[in-house]
């Protein structure tokens, strides 16, 4: 089977695409045919050695899969061959096979593409969990998100909304913003000229944002700690932008704010069954219709680097997914 491989830290153009023996199902795994993985920052991040994992060498970049059971694992209940199949794998997932422990995946609701199903686990996990349980996003709040065209971003806007705030997209160009717009944000900020503050404070009458969502880091860091309103939360939840800010912990006492670490990856490993709540309820939202992850652009798998590309030079809008097989009709 084919598979990219990273055999050394560095750019998406020194990964390669190989031949490599198929792997095997072990006690409590799924061996599944991959159909779709979706890509997400840290991709970008492992690949050149800058994330807080680093997996033994060579790995396949992709944490999130969609596809189907080609076997199950000794061990396995609730899952068959056949089985239609999503979820989390951490590392592995530009292949065309991968063998992933039956606990991480999930099946595929009714009438969902592969593309869609490989998107939905890490963006509206993370999000859901960071607006749920780290933010306690009450109705009627105001709630800003910062990168709001990107992956989490993109997804904090819908949750948001169906949480009932009022919701704030903020991004860096009129595309990004027709997005999240269109994904249902209630205000737009353009930050491209490098203002937030002023803006924000334009939108809340001066009072800020009961809760910014931040997975860009940087220089806007420092505005969204002048832009919280008293009582409110700031999400960390990652530094898209490079850098990682300080934080001014006068504003924190000024403001009675409070600053809140979000790592979902961790947390899910912590609290399965929290997390598998959340997901029913993220699926449900999904087939309300209140949600609907949006597919930017879709890769062949030889196609990696380019996938890779839009997200590390800031064009992805929504999800950028790597197809591995064509959908099935
Ligand atoms: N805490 C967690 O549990 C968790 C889970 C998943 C992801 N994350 C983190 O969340 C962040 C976003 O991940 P994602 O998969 O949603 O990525 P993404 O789709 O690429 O979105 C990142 C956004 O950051 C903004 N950005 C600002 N400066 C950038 C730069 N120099 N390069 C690229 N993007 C830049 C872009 O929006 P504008 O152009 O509009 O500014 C972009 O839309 C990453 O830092 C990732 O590690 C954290």
């Amino acid at each position: 089977m084919k598979a990219v491989l990273c055999k050394a830290f560095g750019p998406p153009e020194s990964l390669v695409l190989e031949d490599v023996p198929a792997p095997e199902a072990g006690p409590s795994e799924l061996l599944l045919d991959v159909y779709a993985s979706a890509v997400n920052f840290p991709d970008v991040l492992m690949i050149e050695g800058k994330y807080q994992s680093r997996p033994p060498f060579p790995f396949s970049p992709g944490q999130e899969v969609a596809g189907v059971v080609a076997a199950v694992g000794e061990g396995v209940t609730g899952f068959s061959v056949g089985d239609r199949v999503f979820g989390g794998t951490g590392v592995g997932g530009f292949a065309e096979q991968i063998t992933v422990p039956a606990g991480a995946m999930r099946h595929m609701p009714a009438g969902m593409s592969f593309v869609q199903a490989s998107a939905i686990s890490t963006t509206y996990g993370t999000s859901y969990y960071a607006l749920k349980q780290r933010a306690a996003l009450q109705p009627g709040e105001t709630l800003l998100v910062l990168g709001a065209a990107g992956g989490v971003g993109l997804a904090a806007v819908e949750l948001g909304k169906a949480m009932g705030a009022r919701v704030i997209a903020a991004a860096s160009s009129a595309e990004k913003l027709a997005a999240a717009k269109a994904a249902g944000a209630d205000e737009l900020i353009d930050y491209s000229d490098g203002e937030l503050k002023d803006k924000v404070k334009n939108l809340t009458g001066g009072r800020g944002a009961d809760v910014i969502y931040d997975p860009v880091g940087g220089e806007l860091f420092d505005q969204c700690m002048r832009s919280i309103a008293w009582y409110g939360r700031v999400l960390v939840i990652g530094f898209a932008a490079g850098d990682i800010p300080r934080v001014p912990i006068n504003l924190i006492l000024l403001k009675s704010c409070q600053v809140v670490g979000v790592f979902y990856g961790a947390w899910s490993a912590r609290f399965r069954d929290e997390a598998a709540e959340n997901f029913r309820e993220i699926l449900d939202l999904y087939r309300s219709g209140r949600i609907n992850p949006l597919i930017g652009r879709e890769y062949p798998l030889a196609d990696y680097a380019n996938a890779l590309r839009d997200l590390s030079e800031r064009r992805a809008i929504g999800k950028v997914v790597v197809r591995v097989r064509p959908e099935p009709v």
